[in-house]
């Protein structure tokens, strides 16, 4: 939705940050631009391109990918390239151009907490520097010494802060009351013990230590591995105040920029190491715990999916399973690899190398065959009932799409894969859903849906694409909005983001505030999101066919598509007139502007 952003910054401020910041000045900070003509080129960094389809508009303050079609302002581009939100990309460049924003009000409460947080932060990094000195110093050769047994490289190490907690059980405490960090703290950070035996004590000690890094680079916690097979394994910092292990992925913090639009989770710190060493720098891990829903949204604001690199015991296999469902839910798309014969991807990376790494990525299996495939195995196929009920639970299964058309390319695959009828399955799933499914609201596919489906999709692109073009070319002609004026508002436009886009944009041509340069870009931070945003802008690159056609054929070809825009506004009014006899009034007045419209050509 528009304006949410105003709730924390008025509409003036927004504009005066924007003004403050060429687009042409911070997209060069992140891509190589070069000036052809009116605009500036480069290779997109939001797709992998090997020619430059990246365009950025100086003059109107806004870039387009002719290769992805993404687009926005300036906010957009950081949102999307930092994986911001408005706020923080927009402070992000209030700070870049000196512009003080209005700081959000603490209460007192709030203000002691955040000053918590800030010393748990400060505790963390300094015990984080101090274990990665460790490692590197003559304390620390047992622990160098078992990481180079286990593959790492020094540059590995160090991009991931590894450090070593020492044999002795009060080194850290030592050290940090040194620098003035008091007690309580290195208790509630996790980072000392205290009991009536040992008195105060470091929580660590001879271990290889693992900082864990919030997406800020922030050190929140450690996970500790013993040098040998002593147990426990791990030893992890606990949950404080900055450390939600519910809401943090180790690794994230360098994934993030792999610009890639898939993660690839695994379960260990070990594998995500192993992983980026390999080139596979899209690796993240969970925190020692199951991983959970509040994780999975934090992925989905970086990529749509998520491969699973899990163990390949039962007990990943397990894992995999229950995790592919809280991704599903979170409508994360979800693939599988297989590691096997090996443990994990570490041990795999070991035995086999990155190329046969990356032909098990492009091998990974789909989420729902996945299952399927773990399901059958706890049937016997060779018996008939037994078969026959694993064809059941197929069909139970398959009733969890909705989509017709989805339904029908699993049923699809399943026959092949497993020497049943699609018809026959498909016929299942039907009267499974008529039973209500399992958990799953019952709504039998109706014939003919699908080509419905199919139809409407077809339908709306149309339609968006025709919207599309009479805003680019308005854009462009501002002057052309008075032929049609009369016979075509907003409320033609799609409902929605389209409608909400027309109503500003043809208020600004009645009342003449429009303004080529700077409106499209002003326009954009109205929405909240990259992808309204992306939206936005997509509306207003529509190309026109001929921009190079005579002025007489432009006028033409426009008159054609408003007249294209007003007929979709009247077949939606005549739907929703069967449902509603109130708007048959108005809908024979629509046709009237129809009419005379058409006549304009
Ligand atoms: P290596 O055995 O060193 O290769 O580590 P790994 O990362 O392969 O470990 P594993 O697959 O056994 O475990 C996966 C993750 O679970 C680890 O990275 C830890 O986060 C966590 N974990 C493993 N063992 C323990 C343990 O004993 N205690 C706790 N709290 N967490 C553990
Ligand atoms: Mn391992």
């Amino acid at each position: 939705m528009p304006n949410n952003t105003n709730m924390y910054y008025p509409d003036e401020l927004v504009e005066e940050v924007l003004a403050a910041n060429d687009i042409v000045d911070v997209v060069s900070s992140y891509v190589q631009l070069k000036r052809s003509g009116a605009n500036y080129f480069g290779l997109c960094p939001f797709h992998n391109e090997k020619s430059p389809s990246f365009s950025v508009s100086k003059s109107k303050q806004i870039f387009h990918c002719f290769g992805c079609g993404t687009g926005g302002n300036v906010l957009t581009f950081l949102m999307k390239y930092e994986n911001q939100t408005f706020q923080e990309a927009l402070r992000q460049l209030s700070d870049r151009a000196g512009i003080a924003l209005p700081e959000i009000n603490y209460s007192a409460e709030a203000k002691k907490r955040e000053e918590k947080k800030q010393q748990l932060f400060a505790v963390n990094k300094e015990a984080a520097t101090y274990y990665y000195h460790l490692l590197r110093s003559d304390k620390g050769r047992t622990g160098l010494s078992y990481l180079q047994k286990r593959g790492l490289t020094d540059d590995m190490m160090k991009q991931f802060g590894l450090g070593y907690a020492s044999g002795s059980s009060n080194d850290l405490i030592r050290h940090l009351k040194e620098k003035g960090f008091s007690d309580d703290l290195l208790i509630e950070a996790g980072l000392a013990s205290f009991d009536e035996k040992q008195g105060l004590h470091d929580k660590f000690w001879n271990r290889v230590m693992f900082p864990i890094q919030d997406v800020s680079n922030r050190v929140i916690g450690f996970g500790g591995r013993v040098m040998g097979d002593a147990k426990p394994k791990y030893l992890n910092s606990p949950e404080t105040p900055i450390f939600d292990k519910s809401r943090n992925l180790y690794g994230l913090n360098i994934a993030k920029r792999s610009r890639k639009n898939h993660f690839l989770l695994c379960e260990g710190y070990m594998d995500v190491i192993a992983m980026h060493m390999a080139g596979f720098t899209e690796a993240v891990a969970s925190l020692g715990t199951s991983f959970t829903e509040g994780q999975a949204s934090l992925l989905k604001r970086y990529v749509s999916g998520v491969i699973l690199a899990y163990d390949s015991d039962q007990a990943g296999v397990t894992a995999a399973l229950r995790n592919l469902e809280i991704l599903r839910k979170a409508g994360v798309a979800c693939k599988i690899l297989d590691m096997t014969p090996y443990k994990d991807p570490d041990e795999f990376l070991q035995a086999e190398g990155k190329e046969a790494f990356e032909e098990r990525i492009r091998q990974a299996e789909n989420a729902f065959l996945f299952k399927i495939r773990m399901k059958e195995k706890e049937f016997n196929m060779e018996d008939p009932e037994e078969r026959t009920a694993f064809y059941r639970e197929m069909a139970r299964n398959l009733c969890s799409f909705t989509d017709a058309v989805e339904r029908e390319n699993y049923a699809k695959a399943l026959s092949s894969r497993y020497y049943i009828k699609e018809e026959q399955l498909l016929s299942m799933v039907a009267s499974y859903d008529r039973a209500g499914g399992e958990n799953i609201p019952a709504r039998p596919v109706r014939q003919g849906t699908i080509r419905k489906q199919v139809q409407e999709e077809k339908w709306k692109r149309s339609v968006r694409h025709s919207e599309g073009l009479l805003l680019t070319a308005l854009s462009v002609k501002p002057d052309w909005f008075a032929r049609i004026e009369p016979f075509l508002s907003a409320d033609d436009f799609e409902e929605g983001l389209p409608k909400e886009v027309a109503e500003a944009f043809l208020k600004a041509l009645k009342e003449h505030t429009y303004e080529e340069e700077k409106f499209l870009s002003s326009l954009i931070s109205m929405f909240d999101t990259a992808e309204e945003q992306e939206a936005v802008s997509a509306l207003f690159q529509t190309e026109f066919e001929n921009p190079q056609a005579e002025e007489e054929q432009q006028k033409k070809a426009f008159l054609d598509v408003a007249c294209a825009v007003k007929r979709f506004s009247v077949e939606r009014i005549t739907e929703k007139a069967k449902e509603d006899p109130n708007l048959l009034l108005k809908l024979v007045e629509e046709k009237k502007a129809l009419d005379t419209l058409s006549r304009l050509r």
